[in-house]
């Protein structure tokens, strides 16, 4: 059975919640699916001044276990428009498997969590996304079959590049039940593309 990994980067626990949401499409459509972590790279006394969530259920990836899965979904919250170093990090040490196209194939897709609802969700899926282009994977985005995203009348996220939520100037605002299902919807048309490529 294809296997599929939610690999995330969280400081407040908006993107823990989009990958736990993400994973439960994935098992909806009757795929196994693990859920990890990079590291955080920010040092202790700055991650706690800042009130990171260090605490986290996710047990932390290894770039070597990329090739036991079919498909990955990543996530990460907005820093500046684009990709954590956190996240870029653990890209940056996948270059063995690059070399040897271990990747190459697999299905992937992408979520993000921005302050403000026009924060640069898009141009932070697509720096995202450029690291699993460049192993080659068949990169997906959120159909517009998930309807949630054309909502108009609540503030929301979603995105034809990928899931989204939108977490608020003080990180208050929790991702909103469209925003889960759009993740959940994330999670599932991962899955079917994975066992159609399988
Ligand atoms: C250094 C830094 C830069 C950020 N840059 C942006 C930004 O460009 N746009 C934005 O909307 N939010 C920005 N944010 C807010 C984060 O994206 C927000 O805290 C995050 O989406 C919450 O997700 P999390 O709880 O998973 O960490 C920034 C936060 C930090 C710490």
């Amino acid at each position: 059975m294809p296997k599929v990994l939610v690999l995330y980067y969280s400081s407040y626990g908006h993107i823990e919640t989009m990958a736990h949401a993400v994973a439960d499409g994935v098992r909806s459509a009757g795929l196994e699916a693990d859920v990890k972590r990079v590291p955080e790279l920010v040092p202790q006394d700055v991650a706690r001044s800042h009130h990171f969530k260090l605490e986290q259920d996710a047990p932390i990836a290894t770039v070597d276990e990329l090739p036991e899965y079919d498909a990955i979904i990543l996530g990460a919250p907005t820093r500046f428009g684009r990709l954590p170093a956190q996240m870029a990090n653990f890209w940056d040490q996948t270059g063995g498997l690059w070399l040897r196209g271990a990747l190459i194939g697999k299905v992937g897709a992408v979520f993000t969590s921005t302050a403000s609802q026009h924060g640069g969700q898009e141009t932070t899926l697509y720096s995202l996304m450029s690291n699993l282009i460049h192993h080659g994977m068949v990169v997906s985005g959120l159909p517009y079959s998930f309807q949630g995203q054309l909502k108009l009348d609540e503030v929301t996220g979603g995105s034809p590049y990928g899931a989204t939520t939108i977490a608020a100037g003080d990180g208050s605002r929790q991702p909103s039940e469209n925003e889960r299902d759009g993740a959940k919807f994330l999670g599932q048309h991962v899955a079917s593309l994975a066992r159609k490529l399988a």
